[in-house]
Formats: structure tokens, C-alpha cells, sequence
């Protein structure tokens, strides 16, 4: 089985930290499907996803509303009638990807005039229509707050016509679609609390992509974790771009925010664990930061995206917080839940940025200590604003060098973090045996770091206690010792 969850942040631990598959991984639906019954006459679907957390959460969406259209998952593209691929567009290299697939697919249509090949996602949104001149073959494009009128889309590529919807909601949370687990081997599941992004981050395409940033309601994301508890799932991440900036207002009534809500799906059940990402450095309040500390089942890991170390870039990149106000905010996290790890991600070679800037991000990655980062050469999206207004003028070989150099800095942190790990004893939630080894299992602690030991007994969703003997950079190995 392909792994389900390749290509997001958190649950790719024994790849290179500096591996790029979040943005690029295909994603194939498991036919062992938590929740559809198979049945060998129906219609199937073929889909693959790319690009973030919120994308393969939003492929569950996609599958959930396919499944009450009679399509059941395949794994094998060939006997799929219609073929889907979730698409990222926040670097160039994530679309190449893409488009490289596209050529694949059409070799499969030549074969099978009547196969659908049909264009989900950000690349959708961005491309729009245009993706049916671009992509000959392709007979569906669909933006990610679209997938509810799938049904109609697929009904009019029957009659003949390609289909396109791409417009943006401001309301669409897909509150009411149960979606249909498609990974995390019924342990870990994805919870998507907000859609789209109101920040304006001069490099990034997703509010573009995504439309304005909307709050789901509590109520739905409560229901949906107590259901997952319920048929035996131990952990669920609770996703949006910006989750600081979650905020349910209802009619009557206060508001509920993100610390609120977390601390009341903690309260579900202590055996429940709760991540959650990614949070906005100008946004993560201390609030957040009690309701961690305060509830042992809120896992202690930050994923705080830092960009840039140097206050000039990141005012460029409009990012709304300079140095010291992140660095502010990594004191009071070491403060308030001084065993959180913490993890970002780093651009290199934004426009204009000097070797004294870049220096600024190696210094401050040092100081922040990261256990794990996703790295990138910066590249520039269009009708963004850093595309109108700053020219990218790094040229590639030295972005690529101050990369490396960023990506070399990041494997000595990860690697002496884990080493301060070796002797202590961790809780980890088993998710199943190791990539390696069979005699093995994995799982990952609440620091969000895998650990590969010794399985005997140990069954996917059980808690054990490891005590920690060697490491490598990526991994924790250890013997359970309860
Ligand atoms: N909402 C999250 C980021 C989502 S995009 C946040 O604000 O932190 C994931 C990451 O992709 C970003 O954190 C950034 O590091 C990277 N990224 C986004 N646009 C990029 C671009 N144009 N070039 C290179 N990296 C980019
Ligand atoms: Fe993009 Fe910034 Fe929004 Fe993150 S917060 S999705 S980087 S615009
Ligand atoms: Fe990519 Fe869209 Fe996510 S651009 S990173 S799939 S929000």
C-alpha cells in the first residue's frame, strides 16, 4: 500500500527533513477504505492527491462525496472510469509534477476513450479553464470550494461537454460532508477547521487559490473528532493555514477562538491526542499556550513557519512580525510548554535578500532550535505580491547553495535534538510496523517524532512507553518497556 499520508507535513518523519514531497508525493486511495463497502459493478475512481495537509484532507471530501455518487476508490488508474488529481500550485516545481502526471494520464485516455481525467485543487483555481487548452484531455477542472457540484460536472462531461467550476465561497467549510478516511491507517486522522487565508504573504499564491479564511462550525469539528474516537482513531490534527486565526461567531452568543476550541476537543477523551497546523508566528497566542500545557493530550509540538530570520525580508515578505517578535514568541513557548519542539519552514533567496540576510536565517535558526523544517528555494508565483512588486533576482545557483547550506544546518539541529532524546522514556501512540522491519513498529511521540522499537504486543492505537537508546536524524529508536 502506498503510504496514505506521504506528502504531508507531519507525517513524513523518516524522510529527509529537507524532502520536498509534501508538495509532491502522489497519494493513491487504499481499496481497504475506512467506510465504503466495495462492489465490484460500480463506477471507480482513480485519485491522486499533492501539495499540503489540507489537500489530502479535502481529497477525503472529494472521495465522501464520489462514494454517494455510486464511485468507489481503485488503486489501479486502469480500470478507473474517472481520474482525479488534487493539485498544488505553491511552487513551480509542485505543478511541473502535476503536469509531468497529466502526460501519464493521457496515455491511459488514448487506451480508454471514456475515461475522465478531471483537475482538482489550487492548480485548478489558478489555471481555471485555461487547464482545458493547456492540458488537452483533461475534461474537468475543479477549485477546491467547488467539489459539492461535482455530481452536476460529471453529469455534463456525459453529455459531452468539459466541465469547469472554480468559484470561490465565502462560506464553504464542507461543515455537513463526512468525509471518507483515506489514510492514517484508522489511528490518525485530519480535521480541517478553517478554509482559505486572509494574510497576504507577498510570495504565497494560496490566498488566490483558496479564497477568504473561514471558521467551521465548533459544533461539526466536535461531532466529527467523537466520532473518529469513537471508531477507535487516537489522534486528529486540526488543520487551517492559519489555525490562530479560527473564530466562530455566531448569531447569539460569544465568540469561540482557537484556544477554546482546542482545549474542548482535548476534553473528548484523555486518550485522545490533538495536533493542530500550522500556526501564524504574529498570531499564536498564549492562550494556545496554556491549553497546551494544561492538557497532557494536546501534543507538544508547534509547527511555526519562521520564513526568514532577518526583519527587512520579512517585512517584504509581508509577514506582519519581525525578529524579535518571533523570537519573542519562541521564549514564551520554552516557557510555557518548555517541552514542545518546534518546527518550521525556511525560503531561500527571496527577492533582494543579501548573504547578511541569509546569514540572519541561519542564526536564527540556531537559536530556535528546530527539530524538523520543510526548506525551499524561493520561486515566484504569478499575480502574487512579490511578483508585481520585487523582482527575483537570486540567481538560482546561489539560491540553491544558501538552500544547502540552510538544508546542512537543519540536519545537525534535528540530529542533536534527537540525540538530547536518547535515554528518555516517551508515550507513543503506535501507528504500525516499520517501513523496515516487520518485527518493528512506529509511532510517534507527542513531540510529533517517530520512534521505530521493538512491537512485540503492540497493536496500531495502543499508547506504549519507549525508552529512547540511539537515534539518526530522522528517527528516535528505542525499546518499549511497557
Ligand atoms: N500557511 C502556512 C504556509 C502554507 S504554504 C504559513 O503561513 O506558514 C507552506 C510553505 O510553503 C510556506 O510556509 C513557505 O515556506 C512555502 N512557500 C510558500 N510560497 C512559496 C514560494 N513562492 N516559494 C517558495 N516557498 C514557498
Ligand atoms: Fe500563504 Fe501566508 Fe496564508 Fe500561509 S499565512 S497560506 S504563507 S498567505
Ligand atoms: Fe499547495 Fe494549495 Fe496547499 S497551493 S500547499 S495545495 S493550499
Amino acid at each position: 500500500m502506498a503510504n496514505p499520508f506521504s506528502g504531508n507535513v507531519f507525517a513524513k518523519p523518516q524522510a529527509a527533513p529537507h524532502d520536498e514531497s509534501r508538495q509532491g508525493e502522489a497519494f493513491k486511495i487504499n481499496s481497504a477504505v475506512d467506510g465504503i463497502a466495495m462492489d465490484s459493478q460500480a463506477k471507480k475512481m482513480y485519485l491522486e492527491s499533492y501539495g499540503c495537509q489540507m489537500n489530502f484532507s479535502d481529497s477525503e471530501i472529494v472521495a465522501s462525496i464520489m462514494a454517494d455518487e455510486g464511485y468507489l476508490p481503485t488503486t489501479e488508474m486502469e480500470e478507473a472510469d474517472v481520474v482525479l488529481i488534487n493539485t498544488c500550485s505553491i511552487r513551480d516545481n509542485a505543478e511541473q509534477k502535476v503536469r509531468g502526471r497529466l502526460k501519464e494520464f493521457r496515455a491511459v485516455k488514448r487506451k480508454n476513450k471514456d475515461l475522465t481525467i478531471g483537475v482538482l485543487g489550487c492548480m485548478a483555481e489558478r489555471l481555471k479553464a485555461k487547464l482545458l487548452e493547456e492540458e488537452q484531455l483533461v475534461d474537468l477542472v475543479v477549485g477546491p470550494d467547488a467539489y459539492k457540484d461535482l455530481p452536476n460536472l460529471l453529469k455534463q462531461i456525459e453529455s459531452g461537454q468539459p466541465a469547469v467550476n472554480v468559484l470561490l465561497s465565502r462560506e464553504e467549510t464542507y461543515a455537513d460532508i463526512t468525509p471518507v478516511r483515506l489514510g492514517g491507517g484508522g489511528v490518525l486522522a485530519f480535521v480541517t477547521i478553517m478554509r482559505g487565508c486572509d494574510n497576504m504573504c507577498s510570495f504565497c499564491v494560496v490566498p488566490f487559490t483558496r479564497g477568504r479564511e473561514r471558521s467551521r462550525d465548533p459544533q461539526t469539528i466536535l461531532d466529527e473528532c467523537r466520532d473518529l474516537f469513537a471508531r477507535g482513531y487516537r489522534e486528529v490534527t486540526l488543520l487551517g493555514q492559519n489555525v490562530d486565526s479560527y473564530c466562530w461567531s455566531p448569531d447569539s452568543g460569544p465568540e469561540l477562538r482557537f484556544a477554546e476550541l482546542l482545549v474542548r476537543v482535548a476534553a473528548i477523551d484523555p486518550l485522545l491526542r490533538v495536533r493542530f497546523s500550522t500556526s501564524h508566528p504574529k498570531d499564536i497566542t498564549d492562550q494556545v499556550l496554556h491549553a497546551m500545557a494544561a492538557h497532557p493530550n494536546i501534543a507538544k509540538c508547534i509547527h511555526l513557519p519562521v520564513q526568514s530570520g532577518n526583519s527587512e525580508v520579512l517585512r517584504r515578505m509581508n509577514r506582519t512580525y519581525d525578529r524579535e517578535w518571533y523570537i519573542d514568541r519562541l521564549n514564551a513557548i520554552r516557557k510555557i510548554v518548555p517541552t514542545c519542539s518546534i518546527t518550521s519552514d525556511v525560503i531561500a533567496g527571496f527577492c533582494g535578500e543579501t548573504e547578511e540576510q541569509h546569514a540572519d536565517t541561519l542564526s536564527m535558526m540556531r537559536l530556535a532550535r528546530y527539530s524538523m523544517s520543510f526548506m525551499f528555494a524561493y520561486s515566484e508565483r504569478p499575480g502574487t505580491l512579490a511578483a508585481r512588486k520585487y523582482p527575483d533576482d537570486i540567481p538560482a545557483e546561489v539560491k540553491n547553495r544558501r538552500l544547502q547550506e540552510i538544508i546542512a544546518l537543519q540536519s545537525e539541529l534535528s540530529l542533536s535534538d534527537n540525540r538530547d532524546d536518547v535515554g528518555q522514556v516517551f508515550e507513543v501512540l503506535v501507528e504500525g510496523p516499520s517501513r523496515k522491519s516487520k518485527e518493528q513498529m512506529c509511532g510517534r511521540n507527542s513531540q510529533n517524532k517517530m520512534c521505530v522499537f521493538d512491537g512485540l504486543g503492540a497493536a496500531p492505537g495502543d499508547y506504549v512507553l519507549v525508552r529512547i537508546d540511539s537515534c539518526t536524524q530522522a528517527t528516535l529508536i528505542g525499546t518499549r518497556i511497557q
